[in-house]
């Protein structure tokens, strides 16, 4: 396992080491499975054969699970937050979902905004979606979902913002194009600046706390003063970091960075 994690670090720049062993291991399992390789270095020659196995390499071990309106409680407690507290329109409200995964989540909040601030406020904004796998951000890009991806989205929501594409949804181009997507490995990347609202979700669980701690530094000098940090329900504000973050909800893992 440590020489895979050392190839993919060397031949692509993306470093592994710092996730959770177990996970990644049954991932790789997987991948081994679908290729009916036995051991590594049957798969090492193959990625030497085939260097785009890569790219699927990664895609399989990476774990893309979400949905539109993921946990709508989370949304909920956002958008009463962004009501409370409008954000000053004069500035251009710049929102980031780092680990975006297909796009449900970016495309939520973009849904999320135009619905509460209407399509101009939602258009007064700039919302950044990143992910380390360039199969999920072109797909991503596309807009198009399966419906089961949808059942959080209500059907008025869905007559606004969404249209019929071949047995498929299909997003609309309004939303679609005012979403800046790119591929970008926040383990070893730079990270955006000065975002007012930062989701990054379902990925800390992954890492193991060394790591977790690394990437919390980049999202904090991301963050501006006073902006919000909406993480995973099961995760939390490393301690290093605990003190300049306060909940605005008891219960759910949404953050006002206070310093
Ligand atoms: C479980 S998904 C979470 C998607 C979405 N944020 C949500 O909560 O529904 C985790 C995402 O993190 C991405 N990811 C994992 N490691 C990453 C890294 N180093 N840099 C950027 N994205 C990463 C994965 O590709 C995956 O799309």
């Amino acid at each position: 396992m440590a020489c895979l994690i050392h190839r993919m670090k060397n031949e692509r720049g993306w470093d592994f080491s710092g996730y959770k062993l177990k996970s990644l291991k049954r991932r790789v399992q997987k991948v081994l499975n679908v290729h009916h390789v036995a051991d590594f270095d049957e798969y090492y020659r193959m990625l030497e054969r085939d260097p785009s196995e890569y790219d699927k390499l990664l895609s399989t071990i990476t774990i893309k699970v979400s949905e539109f309106f993921r946990e709508p409680e989370v949304f909920e407690a956002l958008k009463k937050q962004l009501l409370d507290s409008p954000p000053p329109w004069t500035d251009k409200l710049r929102i980031w979902s780092c680990g975006c995964a297909y796009g449900e989540e970016p495309y939520s909040v973009a849904i999320m905004l135009s619905e509460v601030f209407g399509p101009k406020a939602a258009r007064r904004s700039e919302i950044f979606a990143t992910d380390i796998c360039k199969e999920a951000i072109e797909q991503a890009r596309r807009g198009v979902y399966r419906i089961e991806q949808l059942h959080n989205v209500d059907t008025d929501t869905w007559k606004r913002q969404f249209r019929p594409y071949g047995g498929l949804n299909k997003i609309n181009n309004d939303l679609r194009n005012h979403i800046k997507f790119g591929v970008l490995d926040i383990v070893t990347n730079h990270p955006i600046p000065n975002v007012h609202v930062l989701f990054c979700r379902n990925m800390f669980i992954y890492f193991n706390k060394t790591l977790q701690e690394s990437v919390f530094a980049k999202l904090d000098y991301s963050l501006k003063k006073g902006g919000l940090l909406v993480m995973g329900v099961a995760e939390i504000v490393p301690g290093p970091f605990a003190g300049r973050y306060k909940r605005v909800d008891g219960r759910l893992s949404i953050y006002r960075k206070t310093a």
